[in-house]
């Protein structure tokens, strides 16, 4: 082999090994799906974490999946999911993850974290100094594209806000039991969010929700 064929050959591997490594899934840990607080008890403290002492410590991947599944998982051995649904449709708000490590989509049907981009963009789409510098930020973002005869873009996107209202109480409510404070927040940087996130035109992110271990 001609050393050019050898350099052309070694360029191909290393762009092949860089792709893989850019596009990186993540299969989640099964979730907890048992035990924790009594119901009742987590509604007694359910509670924003603090702006100004928002914990910094670092959500495992286990708790990460728990709480993604009690944002929208299958539920009733697959046959619906941990939130009320119009039509009984699939989840219509999509869940990000920004982590330190990158931007991640939860898949509810794999339960997986389906790698966006492996830049920490944490600090580009908050202006929050304690969202930031907490351990995952996940958005909420409207999936209403295909909503087909159900309804138009509008009404589609009030569903999906409203979805997003029993999304984020169960996403308290399972952070706290794993010991987890989180917070609903309007303010983000909305243009940042779309660009890192690498969204569609359509798509409206709703919220996000800091994290962080007590
Ligand atoms: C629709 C909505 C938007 C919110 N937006 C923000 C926000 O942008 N920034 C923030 O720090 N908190 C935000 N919050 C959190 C509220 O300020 C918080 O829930 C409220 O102070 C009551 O505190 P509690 O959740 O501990 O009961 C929002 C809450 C809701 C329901």
């Amino acid at each position: 082999m001609t050393r050019g064929k050898i350099l052309l050959l070694s360029v191909i591997m290393c762009c092949t090994i860089m792709v893989s490594a850019a596009l990186a899934d993540v299969n989640l840990p099964k979730p907890k799906i048992t035990g924790g607080d009594g119901i009742f008890n987590l509604l007694q403290k359910r509670a924003s974490g603090t702006r100004g002492e928002f914990p910094k410590g670092d959500v495992s991947i286990e708790d990460l999946s728990t709480i993604l599944w009690a944002g929208t998982g299958l539920n009733r051995d697959g046959k619906g999911w941990t939130i009320p649904l119009a039509g009984g449709k699939p989840p219509y708000v999509k869940i990000y993850a920004v982590k330190r490590d990158g931007v991640f989509q939860y898949d509810w049907k794999a339960h997986s974290l389906i790698e966006i981009s492996d830049k920490n963009v944490m600090g580009e789409i908050t202006g929050d100094g304690f969202v930031k510098d907490s351990s995952c930020i996940l958005v909420f973002v409207t999936d209403t594209a295909d909503m087909g005869s159900m309804t138009n873009l509008n009404a589609g996107n009030s569903l999906a806000f409203t979805a997003a209202g029993a999304i984020s109480q169960n996403i308290y409510l399972a952070a706290d039991a794993l010991g987890i404070s989180t917070r609903y927040m309007v303010s983000m940087k909305a243009d940042a969010v779309k660009k890192e996130l690498k969204l569609k035109e359509i798509d409206v992110p709703i919220c996000i929700m800091p994290l962080g271990k007590r």
